[in-house]
């Protein structure tokens, strides 16, 4: 079990200059237990503080106060790597793109072995069909749903116990949600991964067991979809998202 107690984020002294102001109070006063095997989605207005709660879990800001435990044992002053190896894994809204490096080379690393029946297996589960995708440089000619593939694969080669992504849905292509879902709940029931998924995206919502509604930095709703759906309505969630300005906005809620 994943529990924040009481967490509470601040912007630090250090950070002045950077909107909003330091001192201001980003995540106030957040409990919550993620428990083992469970699906989740964390969504909510844009700037409400879902990306810093994700990256308090993962180490990448430092709590103000309070404390995060991981079956027991209090992680919060842990560094990121010490986090990823108690099995916390954290995919990024924007993935990094390494001019030189190929996709082989970052799985690889990911996956502690470039063994090339271990790397297939890997490419598979993310839908990559074609080896030659292994040797592409992961740079700037990427399209937005290959580099989100590339991402997913970097999380799942490291078959965390907790896996969280930051919008995976971002820059890829509707008809490709589907599949993504199925693969991130393939893997949360497979290997029983916590699973928690920042996203504003209806079939995410729909998959996740439970749902954290986030505004102002506090958690405003958990619960089923249906439970959240005036809140959702009432918060116009989902307005911001790119996803939802074309014609298939069925996708998503507004
Ligand atoms: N280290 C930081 N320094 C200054 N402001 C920050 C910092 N981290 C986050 N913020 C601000 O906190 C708010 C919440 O950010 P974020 O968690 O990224 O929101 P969300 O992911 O919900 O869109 C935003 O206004 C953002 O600019
Ligand atoms: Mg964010």
């Amino acid at each position: 079990m994943l529990q924040l107690e009481n967490i509470t984020f601040t912007v630090p002294a250090s950070d002045s200059g950077t909107e909003p102001p330091s001192g201001q109070t980003i995540i106030n006063d957040v409990s919550f237990a993620f428990e083992q095997g469970r699906f989740y989605a964390i969504t909510g207005p844009n700037g409400s503080g879902k990306t810093t709660i994700a990256k308090l879990i993962m180490g990448i800001n430092e709590l103000t106060s309070g404390k995060i435990t991981f079956n027991g044992r209090d992680i919060s002053r842990l560094p990121i790597n010490e986090r990823s190896n108690a099995g916390i894994v954290y995919g990024f809204q924007h993935p990094a793109r390494f001019k030189g490096t190929t996709f082989r080379d970052l799985l690889s690393i990911s996956l502690g072995s470039d063994d090339e029946d271990k790397l297939v297996r890997i490419i598979s589960r993310v839908g990559v069909c074609s080896l030659d995708f292994l040797d592409k440089p992961v740079d700037s000619k990427l399209s937005g749903g290959e580099i989100k593939k590339i991402e997913l694969a970097t999380v799942i080669a490291r078959n965390p116990k907790v896996a969280i992504y930051d919008e995976p849905d971002t820059g890829i292509d509707l008809w490709t949600i589907g599949p993504m879902v199925d693969l991130l709940k393939r893997e949360q029931k497979e290997n029983n991964t916590t699973t928690i998924v920042v996203s504003h995206n209806k079939s995410f919502l729909e998959a996740a067991d439970t749902l954290l509604l986030i505004k102002k930095g506090k958690i405003a709703y958990t619960g089923d979809l249906a439970g959240a759906m005036p809140m959702l309505e009432d918060l116009s969630v989902c307005t911001f998202d790119e996803l939802c300005q074309g014609e298939d906005d069925a996708q998503c809620y507004r």
